[in-house]
């Protein structure tokens, strides 16, 4: 089982995000996540740029939209050479194993295809007062799941503290990529359900995506290792 800590990337230039990177000794190269923020100000150069210097790559873009067009999205994403990417379990079956064809190399290989099931910022009123979706929220995020599961998904974004129920509907193998991480003494921010990495370690869950504790640490190379040494042991 591939298990790691990859560090989310929030930072609005390339700029900020290379001088951040350069912490790191020449010989470390942690997975790293690329969102919204700095792939659309910096577009796919950074992604090549970044990759060029050794790291694996979360592209983490949410595709959603009609099979054919997250299809031939896909192919371009898979041409960056990144390892893993996601989207939206809610554009349905048809779109996830559209995306799936698209996402496929030449050669067979791919990167690993993630799905957000419901986001952690819809609640229980929206889903079902605007979402018109009365089946509840655990519900609706397992079903989402397995249906990412069957369509031939990698895995899903989910709360470290779901980890192990995805995991006991949708087997052993299926890929629990998990935000909301922090250490027991780090600040909780804006999120709300949190887990440890050590705790996280131990409740199925793959790959941890840690941002502000290591990227506003004092010393974001020691945070990070923290991070790993705590989580993998
Ligand atoms: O700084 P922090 O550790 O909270 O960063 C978590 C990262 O994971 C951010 O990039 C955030 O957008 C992302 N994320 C999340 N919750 C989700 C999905 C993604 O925190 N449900």
């Amino acid at each position: 089982m591939n298990q790691d800590v990859i560090i989310a990337l929030d930072f609005p230039t390339g700029a900020e995000t290379l001088q951040f990177l350069d912490h790191f000794p020449a010989g470390e190269k942690p997975y790293v996540k690329i969102g919204m923020e700095l792939f659309y100000a910096e577009g796919p150069d950074m992604v090549r740029a970044i990759k060029a210097r050794g790291h694996r790559i979360f592209l983490d873009l949410k595709l959603h939209d009609i099979p054919n067009t997250v299809k031939r999205a896909m192919a371009s994403l898979s041409r960056l050479d990144v390892d893993m990417v996601n989207l939206h379990a809610a554009g349905a079956s048809e779109m996830m194993r559209a995306a799936l064809e698209g996402l496929t190399r030449p050669d067979g290989s791919r990167p690993l295809l993630i799905a957000v099931t419901q986001l952690t910022s819809t609640n229980d009123a929206a889903l079902k007062n605007e979402l018109l979706i009365d089946t509840p929220m655990a519900e609706t995020v397992m079903t989402y799941a397995k249906n990412a599961a069957a369509s031939g998904l990698d895995g899903v974004v989910c709360s470290p503290l779901e980890a192990a129920g995805v995991k006991s509907v949708c087997g052993e193998k299926f890929v629990t990529v998990t935000p909301g991480i922090r250490f027991a003494d780090s600040a909780a921010g804006d999120q709300k359900r949190i887990m440890t990495p050590e705790l996280a370690g131990k409740s199925g869950c793959d790959y941890l995506v840690m941002g502000r504790p290591i990227t506003q640490a004092e010393d974001p190379v020691a945070a990070y290792r923290r991070a790993v040494q705590d989580f993998l042991g």
